[in-house]
């Protein structure tokens, strides 16, 4: 069994491997800058809205610091870094956090006698991994191999279901160079899922070169972009063809195993704080090589160009007028069970018609404070209810559960013009119309005479 693990970057991806890693009873030390993290971590307060980490922060043992020799005390033998890895304005990404960490983890070899894993999680550029083995052994005077190791193994948790996925992984990555470094990584894995009572399944792990790990990444997360973008096309198309629903276009494609159900839903396009940051740091590789990816280009073009389908349907329904257009706005997060605002469609939606001098009343149960910073000045409303109240038009941006409880007669009564634009399919489109509703859905090609 290994020492202490320090967990280096306690933000959605660091948190939640560090309470993971804590549940299944190895003992972390939390690593960051951000004293006021370390703070409510200390206090036993959850910083970021993921529901299931709730019960493993309120019994939590972790132990925190932002001193760097602190975190590396001999006892510790594995240092896992999940530092963030931002996208600059140009799209390319930006490794500084992960080259400053591994400088301080370097200074601290210095003095160190027993050997150290260093296990790296934040999405880094192929490459990275040789570039931080160069790093810490120019700064300690140490050797990989001999007086530490070194494991690229990314992360592939989704928030809103964090922890779930740590603890039932599909796929567990490990880039790796010498045996030893394989097979520390396997039983720091092997430990934590034994230690939440999952059966250890070792056909999941993968073994590969540091390069393919950082690979793999990127690969993921734009596969899984490329299908939303085709989706959102596809939807576009059905919306100009009289009976055509891309929800039954999504439930056939989904039951072709090579296609499978996932990632096929059209909406208002990805955001969030990984699909459109690794697109674009993708195709930066690709422009790096002398290679144009022209499909990954059309990928983030076709998402971008999703986020004006709202402002569309308004124009055509209410003849270009915005102003004194009263719009409800359901949802401002990225996606539901989470309050992150990160390249959320909805910022975009609602600047252009605020611009337009239409009159915006929102509602989101969890990321108001977070649209506040990013938003401007708009109503927010406490109650759903009070969105749809005088309303002209109401816009479903984000798939909250709470949303999809509305009746249809609800919006007929409170709205002024029931006119639902419907960004996520939420509602039945039949009960919809029946009910008077005049219904918009992504991806839905109106056939109003069939109803
Ligand atoms: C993603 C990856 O799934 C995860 O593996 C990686 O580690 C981080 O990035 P996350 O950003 O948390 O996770 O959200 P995810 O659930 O993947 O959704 C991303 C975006 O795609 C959201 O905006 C969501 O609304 C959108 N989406 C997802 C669709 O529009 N349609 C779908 O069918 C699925």
């Amino acid at each position: 069994m290994f020492g202490k693990v320090a967990v280096f970057g306690l933000g959605y991806v660091g948190l939640t491997t560090a309470l993971a890693l804590d549940a299944a009873k190895i003992r972390v030390v939390g690593y960051d800058i951000d004293n006021d993290k370390l703070d409510k971590l200390k206090n036993k307060e959850l910083y970021i809205h993921e529901p299931n980490l709730e019960p493993l922060i309120e019994m939590h043992n972790i132990s925190v610091t932002n001193d760097i020799n602190v975190a590396l005390q001999d006892d510790v033998k594995i240092a896992l870094v999940c530092v963030g890895t931002p996208s600059r304005n140009d799209g390319s990404i930006n490794l500084e956090y992960v080259f400053n960490c591994m400088e301080e983890i370097a200074t601290s070899l210095i003095n160190r006698d027993k050997g150290l894993l260093i296990i790296l999680k934040s999405t880094v550029l192929p490459g990275t991994s040789e570039k931080c083995i160069a790093i810490l052994e120019k700064i300690s005077g140490k050797y990989h191999g001999q007086d530490f190791s070194f494991v690229m193994s990314p992360e592939f948790l989704r928030e809103g279901s964090a922890l779930s996925d740590t603890i039932n992984p599909d796929k567990i990555v490990i880039g790796f160079k010498h045996d030893s470094e394989w097979d520390a990584t396997v039983e720091l894995y092997v430990q934590m899922l034994i230690g939440h009572d999952k059966e250890p399944n070792y056909d999941i792990f993968v073994g590969c070169n540091y390069v393919n790990a950082e690979f793999v990444k990127y690969a993921n997360n734009a596969y899984l972009a490329t299908k939303i973008s085709f989706m959102n096309d596809l939807a576009n198309l059905c919306e100009e063809v009289p009976g055509a629903d891309i929800k039954m276009i999504e439930k056939a494609l989904g039951m072709d195993h090579r296609i499978s159900p996932y990632f096929l839903k059209a909406g208002l396009g990805y955001g969030g704080s990984c699909f459109p940051k690794d697109v674009d740091a993708l195709i930066h590789l690709f422009e790096n090589a002398g290679i144009e990816s022209t499909l990954l280009q059309e990928v983030q073009g076709v998402n971008l160009s999703q986020r004006n389908w709202p402002e569309y349907i308004i124009r055509s329904v209410f003849a270009n007028t915005f102003s004194n257009l009263r719009v409800g706005v359901l949802g401002l997060a990225f996606k539901p069970d989470t309050d992150d605002m990160r390249e959320s469609p909805a910022i975009d939606i609602i600047h252009n018609l605020h611009i337009r001098g239409a009159d915006i009343i929102a509602h989101d149960p969890e990321a108001v404070e977070n649209a506040k910073k990013v938003l401007p000045p708009i109503t927010y409303a406490d109650d759903i209810y009070d969105v749809l109240s005088g309303a002209d038009c109401v816009i479903v941006a984000t798939d909250w559960k709470e949303y999809t409880h509305i009746i249809p007669r609800t919006f007929k009564k409170l709205m002024k013009r029931p006119v639902v634009i419907d960004g996520r399919r939420i509602y039945n489109p039949q009960a919809m119309l029946k009910a008077g509703i005049e219904y918009y859905g992504v991806g839905f090609g109106k056939l109003d005479e069939t109803y």
